[in-house]
């Protein structure tokens, strides 16, 4: 049964430009009691940045900040517990404030119901609160508008890969497809750029980092650090153009 209490905002606050948010997104933001957005212990958020203008100095702010970020495998088992056991935590805190009647918004880097750890807390209240989701203008469409490139066309099929996979289940899925995303590449980079080597997919992937934000950069694959790359980066392998000649 829903209680008719508090009420949570999910609000995707886009790639990293502010004024991608959405008009919905910013009212949402101001109508509510209560800030909360993902944070790790050595960086600030990057959803709270981009939100930051239009958030008042009377709002509450509620940073959830992980207890775990690159120092352990998403793999490993000590992970999965450690991060299952900070989103109940989490589900609880904000339940103490819906209980009261307060308005929650989420923030959310993008879109939040797509690869956002807002869909974590999603999962665990639907059922006892309202949730009102807010789309948010997310990294890939970002990263196409930025790199100037159309990413599939007529019935081309696009698919988002994280890097974190094996090197045979990427090489399986670009085998299989027409256009691509690869996010997530950190320290997957080099892994990543030897498939698409070996698949000579290399010369069409376009690399971008920090999409939309003032330090965008875009550099040519074959130049990209082998080490690792920032959190904030990509690859497109767009769909083959329908312009004859082109
Ligand atoms: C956990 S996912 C979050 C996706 C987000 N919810 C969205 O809709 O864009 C994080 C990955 O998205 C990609 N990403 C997010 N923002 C980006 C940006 N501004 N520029 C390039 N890549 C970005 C990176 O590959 C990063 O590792």
């Amino acid at each position: 049964m829903i209680r008719m209490q508090g009420k949570i905002f999910g609000v995707g606050v886009g790639p990293g430009d502010p004024d991608l948010i959405t008009v919905k997104g910013c009212n949402a933001i101001q109508s509510s009691h209560v800030i909360a957005y993902h944070q790790t212990s050595k960086q600030s958020s990057n959803a709270f940045r981009i939100a930051g203008k239009w958030i008042r100095d009377d709002q509450m702010l509620l940073p959830l900040t992980y207890p775990v970020t690159t120092e352990l495998s998403s793999y490993s088992q000590t992970y999965a517990n450690l991060i299952q056991e900070f989103y109940e935590q989490t589900a609880q805190r904000l339940k103490q404030y819906l209980d009261t009647g307060k308005t929650i918004c989420v923030l959310a880097e993008g879109d939040p119901l797509f690869y956002s750890s807002f869909m974590y807390i999603f999962d665990r209240l639907k059922g006892d609160y309202e949730i009102e989701i807010i789309p948010g203008v997310s990294s890939i469409f970002a990263a196409a508008a930025a790199l100037k490139v159309p990413l599939c066309y007529r019935n081309q099929k696009f698919i988002v890969l994280s890097a974190v996979l094996s090197e045979q289940e990427l090489e399986e899925s670009l085998n299989a497809t027409d256009a691509f995303a690869i996010i997530k590449l950190g320290r997957n980079i080099a892994k990543v750029k030897r498939i698409l080597a070996k698949l000579t997919l290399h010369s069409h992937a376009r690399y971008i980092e920090r999409a939309s934000m003032p330090n965008e950069k875009i550099i040519p694959l074959e130049n990209v650090n082998e080490h690792c790359s920032p959190y904030f980066s990509m690859i497109l392998i767009p769909g083959k153009s329908w312009v004859a000649g082109k």
